[in-house]
């Protein structure tokens, strides 16, 4: 199944999604970023990825750079849209025109911690266990049906940046398997706050 990767920055998880491709019968036609010098756009083109970074610059709205961004997606014929670190709001326009067609990673057990400083927030509220958690997108941040989650422990030890750590190290397996579902056909979704897996309400 085709796809386009949306990235801003170091693009671990684009790493660990490019290399199960083949194994997920994932076709990655295309990967954008929104920063000129994420590390992404140097993975996509070792693993010959069409890559295209989308200047935010040029544009003098989030509307204008979000038709650009519908623009380029809708050239590479995608089915769906993966979004792996992309640290952009994106418009309820591009979300309702890819319905159920966006999934994202977000580092935290949601609904605990949407939006940013997950790892601070999580231990600042003295949580034990925290986590990833892949969700398709909707117009609420963060706010989609969750599909799956990984946890991990907190550890008396740990500051925001060990504990981020652990948490990729949770992502680099977790999206892909989702991601399987999806070219499985195997989720939907149903409604701004429900989606299945084999016909079961997750
Ligand atoms: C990941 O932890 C991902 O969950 C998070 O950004 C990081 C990207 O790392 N995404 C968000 O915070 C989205 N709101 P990567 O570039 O190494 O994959």
């Amino acid at each position: 199944m085709k796809a386009v990767i949306l990235i801003s920055g170091n693009g671990s998880n684009l790493q660990s999604i490019i290399d199960n491709a083949s194994k997920i019968d994932l076709q990655i036609c295309c990967v954008i970023s929104n920063k000129a010098d994420a590390f992404g756009l140097k993975r996509a083109e070792k693993a010959n990825i069409d890559c295209i970074f989308i200047d935010p610059l040029l544009f003098d709205s989030n509307l204008a750079f979000d038709k650009e961004l519908i623009s380029v997606i809708d050239q590479h014929k995608v089915e769906f849209i993966i979004l792996a670190g992309f640290m952009r709001i994106l418009s309820p326009d591009v979300i309702s025109k890819y319905f159920g067609k966006i999934l994202n990673i977000h580092p935290s057990l949601l609904p605990k911690f949407p939006g940013l400083n997950t790892h601070q927030k999580a231990i600042e509220s003295s949580e034990k266990i925290h986590g990833a958690s892949v969700h398709f997108v909707t117009v609420k941040l963060d706010g989609g049906p969750v599909i799956a989650k990984e946890t991990v422990s907190i550890d008396p030890t740990d500051d925001a940046t060990t504990l981020a750590k652990k948490v990729l190290q949770k992502e680099h397996t977790l999206y892909p398997k989702v991601i399987q579902w999806y070219t499985q056909k195997r989720l939907k979704l149903i409604d701004e706050s429900t989606a299945t897996l084999d016909g079961r309400v997750l």
